[in-house]
């Protein structure tokens, strides 16, 4: 089958099974979960772990969103081989609501396409941004995650998503330089606020031991350095079914879901969700993070 057909079966089977077509019913039981992921340094693999980790947790019966906020890069699309109508710009220019610039991905997954939009969105004034936060808090309860995938590096903006979002997972290699700038994120963003909570992703590693080696030295650092504590969330193989995947624009977990990669992507979601089913802290879920998120934005 060519990509292109593979494509579209994955397409009209995500709608098929059971993926209502958009505006998805809101669920006021659930609350949404929002994350953030980033990394010190480009091409880590951010843009990949955040795509099947979420096509993970949507296999898993969770709704999930993401949010392409790689200011200028934004590549979720491209991974899925995927050419969206509609992108934030629309919804920023207000020919569109919300739910209309919700695309729909692979296995049922939704996102929101950067386009050339978002640099827009970050110098809107104080009535646009309002409603821009009021047409993202209608979102909530039809989604169990958003993610945030942010680019690299510490920039105002990424560090506004970071603050707001319930969590923010840092994604490394186990090469140093991808270490150090992990670290620096963490440092930098501790220091302007200490309640952020981090979680480690070691992607690409050649054995289990070289990523919990990984981890350990960023871990230790942080404990003695800044008296925090950065639990790991997981490791990833260095697969090459991975850069295959990239170039054949299919996510690696449906194009190779027997690689180690897609395999390990798949327990880190399960293991996530299992946490946060038991944990269910009480937390003011997007609501919350959206008045986090002007706020910060007002105070800049
Ligand atoms: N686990 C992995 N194994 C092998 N190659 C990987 C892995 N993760 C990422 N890559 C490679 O790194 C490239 C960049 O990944 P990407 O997700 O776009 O990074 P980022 O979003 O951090 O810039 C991919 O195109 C792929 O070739
Ligand atoms: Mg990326």
């Amino acid at each position: 089958m060519s990509d292109q057909a593979e494509r579209l079966r994955h397409l009209v089977e995500s709608r098929m099974q059971g993926a209502p077509d958009m505006p998805l019913r809101p669920d006021n039981e659930r609350e949404t979960r929002v994350i953030t992921v980033t990394s010190g340094k480009g091409g880590v693999g951010k843009s990949n772990f955040t795509l099947n980790f979420s096509i993970a947790l949507q296999q898993l019966g969770y709704r999930v969103l993401i949010f392409d906020a790689d200011i200028g890069l934004a590549n979720i699309d491209v991974l899925m081989g995927l050419s969206p109508n509609y992108s934030l710009y629309h919804l920023l220019k207000k020919e569109k609501s919300i739910f209309d610039i919700v695309q729909i991905g692979y296995g049922g997954v939704r996102f929101i396409a950067g386009g050339s939009g978002f640099t827009d969105l970050l110098r809107l004034s104080e009535s646009e941004l309002n409603e821009f936060a009021e047409q993202v808090s209608l979102l909530n309860g039809h989604f169990d995650y958003i993610l945030f995938d942010t680019g690299a590096g510490l920039s105002k903006e990424t560090m506004k998503f970071i603050l707001a979002a319930h969590e923010t997972f840092v994604v490394t290699t186990p090469e140093p330089t991808s270490l150090t700038d992990g670290y620096a994120i963490i440092k930098m963003v501790h220091q302007q606020e200490e309640a952020v909570q981090f979680r480690l992703v070691i992607n690409r590693v050649t054995d289990e031991q070289e990523g919990k080696a990984t981890a350990e030295k960023i871990s230790l650092v942080a404990k003695r350095f800044l008296d925090i504590d950065i639990p790991t969330l997981g490791y990833v193989t260095d697969d090459s079914h991975v850069s295959r995947a990239v170039r054949r624009q299919i996510p690696f977990t449906a194009a190779y879901p027997n690689s180690d990669a897609a395999r390990e992507i798949m327990s880190i979601a399960e293991r996530y969700a299992g946490m946060n089913r038991l944990k269910r802290e009480s937390s003011s879920g997007i609501k919350g993070f959206l008045s986090k998120m002007l706020r910060l934005l007002n105070n800049s």
